[in-house]
C-alpha cells in the first residue's frame, strides 16, 4: 500500500524551516534578575545554576549582561535588608528594588518589571499581611482587603522608581483593580500591569524560595494561589484581571498548565504570558548534570512548546542562554 499523504515530504532540510508553524526569538522573553540588599557582593544561588543575587551596585551590570543575550526584559525580583510583619521595606523609597530600578531605568534602555509581591518582605514568608480567621480553632490567613492597600503602594513606589511594568503576583482578590487605580491617580497611567492571572500552587516554585528567600514560615499558599485540578476556574481569574484592568495575562507555571495558557489565549484577546518557573529551570539542569538529557536542547524545546501553546512571551530563567543560541 502506498501512502496517499506524505507529510515526510516537509521535512527535509531545505523546507522544515519554510513551513515551521511557531518561532522563538530573543524579544519574547523576560528574564528574571535578583537583587539583595543583603549582600556587598554576587551570590550563587545554588538550586537555580547560573543565577545570582547580585547587591544593588551590580544591578546594571546585571541587567546588561541581560542585554549582550539579545533579552530587553526583566522582571527585577528584591531581597530586602530586613524583614517584619507588614513587609515594610516592600515600598520603601529606598528599598532594594526602588533604588535597583532608578539605576537601571537611568543607565539602561531596558524594559523593567516589578514583582509586587510580599513575601520577600514579611517575616512570615506571606504574600499579605496577616489576620486570625473567625472560627475560634482558626489558623492565620492572609488577609485579602488589607493586603490590597499595600500592593497598591508597592506599586505606586515601583512606577515612581521608573518601572515600565508592574506584576502583581499575590493572588488576592481585587489586586489589579487596586494597583491600577492608584497608578492612575499618582501620575502613573503610563505603568503597564502584567497580572500573575491565574497562578497555581505549585511545588515547582521550590528553588525560588531558595533565591528570594521567600518561603512560608508556617503553613503554605493554598488560601491565596490555584488549585491545580482547576482550569475553568483560570479563565474566571483571568476575566476578573482583565476586567480590572490588567495589560498581559500571566499563567504560571508554565510546562505543566499549557492547557492552561491555550485557553487562556483562544478566551482573551489581551497578550498572554507564561512563566517558565525555577523548578522547570532546575530539573533539566539536575538532569543533564547526571547526563540523562541534553540541556540546551530540552529548554529550548520547552520554551518552543509555551510558545507553541499560545504564549507571547516568557519568563524564563533560561532567557539569557537560550537567546544566545538564537
Ligand atoms: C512571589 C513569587 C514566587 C515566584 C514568583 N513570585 C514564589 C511563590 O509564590 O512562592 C515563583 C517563581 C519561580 O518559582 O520561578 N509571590
Amino acid at each position: 500500500m502506498n501512502p496517499t499523504d506524505r507529510p515526510r515530504r516537509l521535512r527535509t532540510d531545505g523546507i522544515r524551516p519554510v513551513v515551521s508553524e511557531t518561532s522563538l526569538d530573543a524579544t519574547d522573553l523576560m528574564a528574571p534578575v535578583f537583587v539583595d540588599a543583603t549582600t556587598d557582593e554576587r551570590v550563587a544561588i545554588e538550586s537555580m545554576p547560573g543565577h545570582e543575587r547580585v547587591p544593588v551596585e551590580e544591578a546594571v551590570a546585571r541587567v546588561t549582561e541581560v542585554q549582550e543575550t539579545g533579552v530587553e526584559a526583566v522582571m527585577v525580583f528584591g531581597i530586602p535588608a530586613s524583614k517584619d510583619p507588614e513587609g515594610r521595606r516592600a515600598w520603601a523609597e529606598d528599598g532594594v528594588v526602588q533604588e535597583a530600578v532608578r539605576r537601571i531605568t537611568r543607565e539602561t534602555d531596558v524594559y523593567v518589571a516589578t514583582d509586587v509581591c510580599m513575601c520577600e518582605y514579611t517575616d512570615h514568608g506571606h504574600c499579605g499581611i496577616l489576620e486570625r480567621g473567625a472560627r475560634e480553632d482558626a489558623h492565620l490567613t492572609v488577609d485579602n482587603d488589607a493586603t490590597l492597600d499595600h500592593l497598591a503602594r508597592i506599586a505606586r513606589s515601583h512606577a515612581a522608581a521608573g518601572a515600565d511594568m508592574v506584576a502583581p503576583s499575590g493572588m488576592m482578590d481585587g489586586m489589579v483593580g487596586a494597583i491600577r487605580e492608584e497608578l492612575d491617580a499618582t501620575g502613573h497611567a503610563e505603568c503597564a500591569i502584567m497580572s500573575y492571572a491565574a497562578k497555581y500552587e505549585s511545588a515547582f516554585y521550590g528553588p525560588f524560595r531558595d533565591a528570594a528567600d521567600g518561603a512560608p514560615a508556617f503553613g503554605d499558599r493554598r488560601h491565596y494561589q490555584m488549585d491545580p485540578a482547576n482550569a475553568r476556574e483560570a479563565l474566571r481569574e483571568v476575566r476578573l484581571d482583565v476586567e480590572q484592568g490588567a495589560d498581559v495575562l500571566m499563567v504560571k507555571p508554565a510546562l505543566p498548565y499549557l492547557d492552561i495558557v491555550r485557553r487562556v489565549r483562544e478566551t482573551f484577546d489581551h497578550p498572554v504570558a507564561a512563566y517558565n518557573v525555577s523548578g522547570e529551570y532546575a530539573m533539566l539542569h539536575a538532569a543533564n548534570e547526571k547526563g540523562w538529557l541534553s540541556l540546551e536542547e530540552t529548554a529550548l524545546e520547552s520554551l518552543l512548546s509555551i510558545k507553541r501553546a499560545g504564549a507571547d512571551l516568557i519568563l524564563t530563567y533560561f532567557a539569557e542562554d537560550v537567546a544566545d543560541h538564537l
